[in-house]
């Protein structure tokens, strides 16, 4: 049985979404919006907007007939409901408006003291009232646009029969990212109680063990595919490296499929497959929110000289992704086009490769993609000396089957590997990392008990949606970014 609820006076009227709205185009009918004032002109004409799309619905308002201390209260920013008749519009610009016949107040708004004013504002302003910027047309179109991606994803692996995976957020295993993990304790800081070394005493911690947030959920995503064969995760990852560029958050979001009896062509596949899978439902899906930050991009980039600008528009960008071949380029390949580069004979590479083995930097990563292939590039076979202890040592036993997969304006979106199945090899290749074989007795056990072939990587959420969306910074395209030294919110 439904609960009998509330009388009808104090009923909040059904509204309709203005997306609603202005995908069925229909007129002559009666309704209510709500949302939130954009401008109000000429004492006349409200721009609502309810974050259903970065459209607005004009709303007209009948001043003649209105109370004047209402129509004061129609500020940037106040929180409204309207209600009235849909129709035709004559004006330019919008093709359906609302005749109000009646408009209730929620929230006022304050034009005096509130941050968002009807112009334009910087990112870097925006980011600093980040509690706020979800009411702007680009933030409105970010966070819309990353819903998407992350349905998509779920979609994509769905499809395919993976099981969604959920991987501890506090782990007991440092294995991954030695020294770039954040602690979790609830010991004292000032006072926290010492062994008989004078050491911190651990066993005293909420775990009785030291615990970290993970840097990835792979190693526990190989446990579930070694029984449940596809698996993948979703979810927040922590790493407390120093890192302050636009390609670094302290925390985010990564996907991460592991596949059993797959190697590193599959492994390339699927990645590539998925990557594509996405980008065309953000051109199928989200038209109106891509031609904006199309126009905004565009914008932007009139300020800039004329050899930093995309040679592409973000909607051609995405096409020309979902068009071609990735490129597979094994590292020594790669490699040796780099240190035959003209940047690097002329050394303005700021770190000039000389011999193999050397990792690759953001610049050399950016100058595969955006100058040599001119296209994502998977670049494979990497030195085993500069990857993890878990990638599969190749027959030539100097490189593992590791893949990276670089992409335009980004750098490195995916990193992962096949991994190494076999017991003997693994064990040798953690004593040769300093990895403590005690630690990751659960881990080395799926090898001894019928271990097979699998692969898996990491997609960093975020860059995808900084590739999708045309944003140039990561803390731009989630919502409220973590960086060294600020965690606001
Ligand atoms: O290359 P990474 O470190 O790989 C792993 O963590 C593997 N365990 C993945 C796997 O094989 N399952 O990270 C994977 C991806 C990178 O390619 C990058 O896109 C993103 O995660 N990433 C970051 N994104 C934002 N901020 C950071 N600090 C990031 N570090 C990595
Ligand atoms: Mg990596």
């Amino acid at each position: 049985m439904r609960p009998k609820s509330r009388t009808p006076k104090d009923m909040m009227p059904k509204r309709t979404k203005i997306a609603t709205l202005l995908a069925d185009g229909k007129t002559g009918f009666d309704t209510t919006v709500m949302g939130w004032i954009r401008t109000f002109r000429n004492n006349q004409f409200i721009a609502l907007n309810d974050g259903s799309t970065n459209q607005t619905l004009q709303v007209v308002v009948d001043f003649e007939n209105t109370d004047p201390a209402l129509l004061k209260q129609l500020t940037t920013g106040a929180g409204i409901a309207c209600t009235g008749q849909i129709v035709a519009s004559m004006g330019k610009g919008q093709t359906l408006e609302m005749k109000a016949t009646s408009i209730q107040v929620y929230g006022e708004c304050d034009p005096e003291v509130y941050p968002l004013q009807p112009k334009k504002h910087s990112l870097e302003f925006l980011r600093e009232i980040a509690h706020l910027r979800f009411r702007t047309n680009t933030f409105g179109s970010v966070f819309r646009i990353r819903h998407h991606v992350a349905w998509a994803i779920h979609e994509f692996f769905h499809r395919r029969g993976f099981v969604y995976l959920h991987s501890p957020i506090i782990t007991g295993s440092d294995a991954e990212g030695a020294g770039e993990m954040f602690r979790v304790s609830t010991l004292d800081p000032t006072k926290p109680g010492l062994n008989e070394q004078g050491e911190v005493n651990w066993k005293e911690d909420f775990f009785g063990k030291q615990t970290h947030l993970t840097v990835s959920g792979q190693l526990e995503a190989e446990l579930g595919a070694l029984a449940l064969s596809e698996v993948y995760t979703f979810g927040p990852t922590f790493r407390a490296e120093n890192s302050n560029t636009t390609r670094h958050l302290a925390e985010f979001w990564m996907i991460e499929p592991e596949v059993a009896f797959a190697d590193l062509d599959d492994n390339m596949d699927l990645a590539e497959g998925m990557l594509k899978h996405i980008v065309k439902h953000v051109l199928d899906q989200c038209g109106d929110d891509l031609d904006f930050l199309e126009q905004r991009l565009l914008e932007e980039e009139k300020n800039k000289p004329q050899n930093e600008r995309s040679p592409l528009a973000l909607r051609e960008k995405l096409q020309f992704c979902l068009d071609n071949d990735f490129a597979r380029v094994t590292y020594t390949e790669a490699f040796d086009i780099l240190r035959n580069s003209t940047p690097n004979k002329k050394k303005k590479f700021q770190f000039v490769l000389d011999e193999w083995g050397a990792d690759l930097q953001s610049e050399h990563e950016r100058y595969l993609v955006e100058k040599h292939f001119e296209r994502p590039v998977i670049l494979y076979n990497y030195p085993a000396k500069i990857k993890a202890f878990y990638m599969r040592l190749n027959d030539d036993k100097n490189t593992v089957a590791a893949m990276d997969i670089l992409f335009p304006g980004i750098g490195e979106i995916v990193g992962g590997s096949q991994r190494e199945e076999r017991y003997d090899v693994l064990r040798e290749k953690m004593a040769a990392m300093d990895i403590p074989e005690e630690e990751m007795q659960w881990y080395l056990d799926t090898r001894k008990f019928g271990t097979v072939p699998h692969a898996g990587y990491g997609l960093g959420f975020e860059r995808l949606i900084l590739f999708v969306t045309g944003m140039t910074n990561i803390r731009d395209v989630i919502p409220f970014p973590r960086y060294p030294g600020y965690a606001a919110f």
